[in-house]
């Protein structure tokens, strides 16, 4: 691979005019020969690059599956999460961010189109076919005690939660914890872990795993009826560095206010974006499990449910049956 790849890459990307490779490779310091072999090099790899004799190259279209020198430039203006580690195949996302969490105290975030062993709450499997929704883990780096993080799942699903609804114009709700639903159908699912000692936490690795291109036809036999995807929904492509571009934003302003705000000042908000009320649903926790009503969540993020016999439960966390 050309050394120069990234600059090129970069320099085509942030410009939306014609460049022509004479200006390149004076501009880059290197010859046109090499301008030329990047940019074959970039078409195989699947970008769509015009050449108009005279004018020069443009990037037409970039390629649906994750590139680390265009996800870079994406996240670049971000203060937090500006910087990726993007893999074209992954075990899971999760396992990979934990193998690096110790190799910096920064936040991060780790991309990939396809994952082999995607897992989502209760080590069940999650689907994560490839370029077909986004398969991404986030790593977090706040100095906060472990008690704290009982609301930290509230601000994340909100996050997720107005990005769909606010620049993809699809009405959906959370369900509490993790998972964010359109209509009776799951579009999103994320789970937590962190790294603590009596301290308090090191990290948070948050793995969220969103359906953005996927048909109704490519969900296995037993989501078939229980998914859905963003584009499913509103009949249109969804771009996916646009959308990780406003995701970045939303989570980063959402975790600003997990570390700065109680849970209370944004209760009544979130309350309205959830969609367990009013319902009897079966909530498991460990080996407690009881059907019930949710009816509040506290300030610590606890759900307080009513139970058939009309007892009081608060749980932490549990897995809810819709
Ligand atoms: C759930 O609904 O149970 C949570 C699903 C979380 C899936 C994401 S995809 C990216 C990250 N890597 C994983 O293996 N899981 C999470």
């Amino acid at each position: 691979m050309s050394k120069y790849k990234h600059e090129i890459v970069n320099y085509l990307y942030r410009n939306d005019e014609y460049l022509s490779g004479q200006h390149i490779a004076e501009t880059l310091n290197c010859s046109r020969v090499t301008v030329k072999k990047v940019i074959d090099q970039l078409r195989n790899e699947g970008f769509e690059i015009e050449s108009i004799s005279n004018k020069g190259y443009k990037i037409a279209k970039i390629p649906t599956t994750w590139q680390e020198d265009i996800v870079n430039i994406e996240l670049k203006d971000n203060l937090l999460l500006n910087r990726a580690i993007v893999q074209t195949q992954v075990d899971s996302t999760q396992l990979l961010a934990k193998a690096h969490v110790n190799d910096t105290d920064n936040h991060f975030i780790v991309l990939s189109d396809e994952q082999t062993k995607g897992r989502g709450r209760f080590n069940r499997e999650w689907s994560s076919l490839k370029s077909k929704g986004l398969w991404m883990s986030v790593v977090l780096r706040p100095d906060i005690s472990i008690q704290k993080m009982s609301t930290f799942n509230l601000f994340i699903s909100l996050a997720i939660q107005e990005v769909i609804e606010q620049h993809y114009d699809i009405q959906c709700k959370i369900k509490w914890p993790n998972d964010i639903y359109i209509g009776n159908k799951k579009v999103c699912g994320f789970l937590t872990e962190m790294i603590a000692d009596t301290d308090g936490v090191n990290a948070i690795i948050c793995g969220i795993g969103i359906n953005l291109n996927q048909t109704q036809a490519e969900f296995d036999k037993v989501n078939q009826s229980r998914a859905t995807s963003l584009n499913i929904e509103n009949g249109k492509p969804i771009e996916p560095y646009q959308f990780l571009s406003v995701l970045i934003k939303a989570i980063e302003q959402r975790y600003n206010q997990f570390l700065n705000l109680p849970f209370s000042e944004i209760k009544e908000l979130y309350k309205s974006k959830s969609m367990i009320w009013n319902k009897t649903l079966t909530y498991t926790e460990g080996n407690k499990q009881i059907v019930g009503r949710a009816i509040d969540i506290q300030d610590n993020g606890f759900l307080t449910v009513i139970s058939e016999d009309g007892d009081l439960h608060q749980f932490m966390s549990a897995d809810i049956e819709i």
